[in-house]
């Protein structure tokens, strides 16, 4: 008798919805993007930032002598998840022209994963990730508005060593319309040809 087994391995999406409500335009944006990317072998695990409790950096540097935050909250389960993560996609929601104040503390606590000897730094980002990046905004004219944002969100991920991503400004965004959305398809078309190889 033969059995043939077929072993599929599955890899980690880490799908990071930086806007305070969960079922918003984030969050639809990342429905979409999954759907795109678990026919093509990734498990996607979403997490809500704004049913998280994660407290500021508080810049003492305990994390440089001790290889770890001083703070342990809902962050330090994020760190491994992070670590262990093949891709990660950020969607994120403009609030005054910048990212959520609750995503900007889930990226400055990141610092928690930068060493930092002799002047050289390097970042304890696990293994090589590929990268999404969709911000999302009310103003009709967001897509042309908000390219500080993105370039900073780049910088984000280029630190954590993600060098493959795909990036989209999703003006106009609402929960019910976002998957309707152009832009929000451009930004699919590149993910579908950044996930299939
Ligand atoms: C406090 C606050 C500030 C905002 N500031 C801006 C802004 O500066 N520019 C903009 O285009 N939209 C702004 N918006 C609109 C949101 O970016 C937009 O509704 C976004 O799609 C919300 O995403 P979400 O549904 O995932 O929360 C703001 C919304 C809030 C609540």
């Amino acid at each position: 008798m033969t059995s043939n087994i077929l072993l599929i391995i599955m890899k980690k999406m880490l799908m990071i919805n930086g806007s305070p409500r969960r079922n918003g335009s984030s969050s639809a944006i990342l429905k979409a993007i999954e759907e795109k990317c678990s026919p093509k072998g990734y498990e996607c695990e979403k997490i809500d930032l704004g049913d998280l409790e994660i407290m500021h950096c508080k810049g003492c540097m305990y994390c440089k002598k001790n290889g770890k935050c001083v703070t342990d909250d809902d962050m330090t389960p994020l760190y491994g998840k992070l670590q262990d993560a093949d891709a990660v996609v950020l969607a994120v929601p403009v609030y005054f022209g910048a990212e959520t104040g609750l995503f900007k503390n889930f990226i400055d606590r990141l610092y928690a994963l930068v060493d930092n000897k002799d002047g050289v730094r390097t970042v304890r980002s696990g293994k090589p990730k590929k990268g999404v990046i969709a911000i999302n905004c009310g103003a009709p004219d967001g897509n042309m508005t908000y390219h500080g944002m993105m370039t900073h969100l780049f910088t984000v991920l280029k630190s954590f060593g993600v060098t493959d991503v795909s990036s989209g400004i999703i003006p106009k965004a609402s929960p019910d319309t976002v998957k309707d959305s152009q832009f929000l398809n451009d930004l699919l078309a590149s993910v579908d040809f950044q996930f299939s190889s």
